[in-house]
């Protein structure tokens, strides 16, 4: 899961897919970095370690780190939160760029669309929850796309 700051979005995708993951059985490692490294280090945001506790997820040992070209190695599936970081995420890949593993995340749920999941970063707690139903739902169309496809 890859956002900009790995300090809003993709922490609260990495808990909530990780919570389906747990939940429907599966054997998935998850992950989340940022495409940029302002925040190397830190804990995610407090608004969305917040409503992830309201949701019963607890995010809060999780850690900001960097998008690398090897991730691109590491993992099946890259989902990234906006067609900015999308970008990014190609460029930081160089030659390990694999476009067939790399998604945005909201065309699992609206294919096609390409919609965005939009930065919280600027905005108030209630933007926080949105970001959250968002992904709550998306990361659901995931693990129903995966369980139907290995039964
Ligand atoms: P994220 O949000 O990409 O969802 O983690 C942001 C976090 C930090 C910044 C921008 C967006 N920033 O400019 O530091």
């Amino acid at each position: 899961m890859v956002c900009l700051g790995n300090i809003c979005r993709s922490p609260l995708a990495e808990g909530i897919l990780q919570q389906k993951v747990k939940g429907a059985g599966l054997d998935w490692k998850v992950d989340s970095a940022g495409t940029g490294n302002y925040h190397t280090g830190e804990a995610p945001h407090h608004s969305s370690q917040k409503v992830a506790k309201l949701n019963g997820i607890d995010i809060s040992l999780q850690k900001c780190r960097q998008f690398l070209a090897e991730d691109m190695l590491r993992f099946d599936k890259i989902y990234v939160m906006d067609s900015d970081n999308y970008n990014e995420v190609k460029r930081i890949s160089g030659k390990l760029w694999d476009e067939k593993k790399t998604a945005l995340l909201m065309n699992e749920q609206y294919p096609g669309q390409n919609m965005n999941v939009p930065d919280p970063w600027y905005g108030t707690e209630k933007d926080f929850h949105l970001v959250f139903d968002m992904l709550d739902k998306v990361c659901a169309a995931v693990i129903k796309k995966y369980s139907t496809q290995h039964g």
